[in-house]
C-alpha cells in the first residue's frame, strides 16, 4: 500500500491564518474542513496536472484550480506570453490593444455574441448581467435554479443573512421542472427581468444533472414571451463542452453569457458577452475596476484560445474523462459499489449509490488524496489537457486501493 501523506506544514500555516484571516481559509477551498487531517490546505507549485503542497506531497489534481487550468498548470507558451507582457507593462493608465483583440476574437468565436465586457471574477460578470437585464427590462425579479452557484455576491451567494435584502427579488425553481418554472413566470407576470442558468446543473453535494430534452426550448420561449432575458452562466463549463460556447453544445441561444475560469488558463479575467440588442444598455453602465484592464490576462487569454484551437482539447478531455469514468465504475463494482459519474466527461462528479450524506465519497476522496490523487468529495472535478492516459491509469490504480479501504470502513 502507498504511504500516506502528512500535512503538518499545512496545518501549522492554517493555525497562523486563523489568527489573522477571518475563517483561516474561505470558500470551498478546503475539503480538509470536512475531513480533518485528510487534505492539504496550502500549495506551492503546479505543473501540468500535478500539484505540490507545502509539505512537498505531489498530487495528480482533478480540481484544476477550480476549473481554470484547462491546459494545465504552468502551460509554457501561455506563461511565456504572460511574462513578456508583464515585462512590457501590465496595468497602465488605459487598456492595451490586447483588450480590443480579445473582444474581437471572442465575438468571432462564441456563437451569437456581439460584444464583451471584461472583469476579473465570475461574480463580477453574473452580477453585471443581472443588473443589465434589470435595467433593460425595467423589471426586478431574477430566476435561478435551486442549488445553483453563480458567485459570492449577496444576491446569489449561499449566505443567508436576512439583514441583507439582495435576495428578495431572486426566485428559484427545481432544475428541469418546467411546470414549476412556468408557475413562477405566471405568479410574477410582468416582473421577471431574467433567468440565469448554468449550461447544466452542478449543485454542490449532489449529482450533476443534464437538461431534459426540450428544457432549453421552453426557457427560450418563456423569456421571449415574457420579455425577460436568458443569461447563460458558462463560467464553470467554459470551453469544456464547446469552443463556441456551451449553448452551442445544448443548441440554445442565450441573450447574455458569462465566462471566466478557463479563458486565460488561470490568469484573472472574466467576460460578460451579449447580443447586439443589449449593447446600448450595457454601454450605459459605469463599469470598471482598477485591475480590470491589466494586460497580462488579456495576453494569456489570447494565447490560451489559440492553443485550444490548435489541439483537439475537447476531444482529449472527453477521452480522458471517458476512461476515468469507465474505470471507476468497473473498479467500484469489483468492491461491491454501484458508482455513478454524472456531468460531462471533462467535468465529472462521482457518487456512490445509497450514500445520501456523501460519507462514502468523503472516505474515498480523502483516501485518494492521501495517496496522491486530489479529489473533492462535494464539488465536481475537472479534467484538463494536461491529464494524459498514464495519469488516468495511475488514478485508477490508486482508486483500487481507495475502494478497498472504503469497503473495509463500512
Ligand atoms: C457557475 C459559476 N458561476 C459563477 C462562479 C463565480 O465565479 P468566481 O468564483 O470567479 O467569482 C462560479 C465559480 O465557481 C461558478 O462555478
Amino acid at each position: 500500500m502507498s504511504s500516506e501523506y502528512k500535512f503538518d506544514t499545512s496545518i501549522e500555516l492554517f493555525k497562523r491564518a486563523a489568527d489573522v484571516i477571518p475563517g483561516g481559509i474561505y470558500g470551498s477551498k478546503a475539503p480538509g474542513f470536512v475531513i480533518p487531517g485528510s487534505y492539504p490546505y496550502y500549495f506551492k507549485r503546479g505543473k501540468g496536472c500535478r500539484l505540490w503542497d507545502v509539505d512537498d506531497n505531489e498530487y495528480i489534481d482533478f480540481l484544476c484550480g477550480y476549473g481554470s487550468q484547462i491546459l494545465g498548470y504552468g502551460y509554457d507558451s501561455v506563461d511565456e506570453v504572460a511574462a513578456r507582457q508583464m515585462r512590457a507593462g501590465d496595468l497602465l493608465n488605459g487598456p492595451q490593444p490586447l483588450m480590443v483583440e480579445l473582444a474581437e476574437k471572442l465575438t468571432d468565436q462564441v456563437e451569437g455574441m456581439d460584444w464583451s465586457v471584461f472583469a476579473k471574477n465570475g461574480t463580477d460578470t453574473t452580477t453585471l448581467a443581472v443588473s443589465i437585464a434589470r435595467v433593460h427590462t425595467g423589471k426586478k425579479k431574477v430566476i435561478m435554479a435551486k442549488g445553483a452557484y453563480h458567485g459570492a455576491a449577496n444576491w446569489c451567494s449561499t449566505n443567508d443573512f436576512p439583514e441583507l435584502t439582495d435576495k428578495q427579488d431572486v426566485l428559484s425553481f427545481t432544475y428541469n421542472d418546467l411546470e414549476e418554472l412556468r408557475n413562477l413566470y405566471k405568479a410574477y407576470k410582468g416582473e421577471i427581468a431574467a433567468i440565469i442558468l448554468t449550461p447544466y446543473h452542478h449543485p454542490a453535494f449532489e449529482k450533476q444533472v443534464m437538461p431534459n430534452p426540450g428544457f432549453y426550448e421552453v426557457v427560450r420561449k418563456l423569456s421571449d414571451v415574457e420579455g425577460s432575458l436568458f443569461i447563460l452562466d458558462d463560467i464553470r463549463c467554459n470551453f469544456r463542452l464547446s469552443l463556441k460556447g456551451s449553448h452551442v453544445f445544448f443548441k440554445t441561444q442565450p441573450d447574455l453569457i458569462t465566462m471566466g475560469k478557463s479563458i486565460a488558463n488561470g490568469q484573472p479575467i472574466s467576460v460578460l458577452m451579449g447580443c447586439k440588442e443589449f449593447m446600448k444598455t450595457a454601454g450605459s453602465f459605469f463599469i470598471t475596476g482598477t485591475f480590470w484592464m491589466s494586460g497580462v490576462p488579456f495576453a494569456a487569454s489570447l494565447e490560451t484560445l489559440k492553443i485550444m484551437e490548435e489541439v483537439d482539447i475537447i476531444g482529449h478531455m472527453n477521452r480522458m474523462g471517458g476512461i476515468l469514468k469507465e474505470g471507476l465504475i468497473s473498479l467500484g463494482k469489483e468492491y461491491g459499489f454501484s458508482i455513478e459519474i454524472t456531468g460531462a466527461p471533462a467535468i465529472p462528479f462521482m457518487t456512490f449509490e445509497g450514500d445520501p450524506d456523501l460519507f462514502r465519497n468523503q472516505v474515498f476522496c480523502s483516501e485518494m488524496t492521501k495517496m496522491g490523487i486530489y479529489l473533492h468529495p462535494h464539488h465536481n472535478w475537472f479534467i484538463s489537457f494536461a491529464h494524459k492516459e498514464n495519469d488516468i491509469n495511475k488514478t485508477l490504480e490508486t482508486a483500487r486501493e481507495a475502494f478497498a479501504i472504503t469497503a473495509a470502513s463500512l
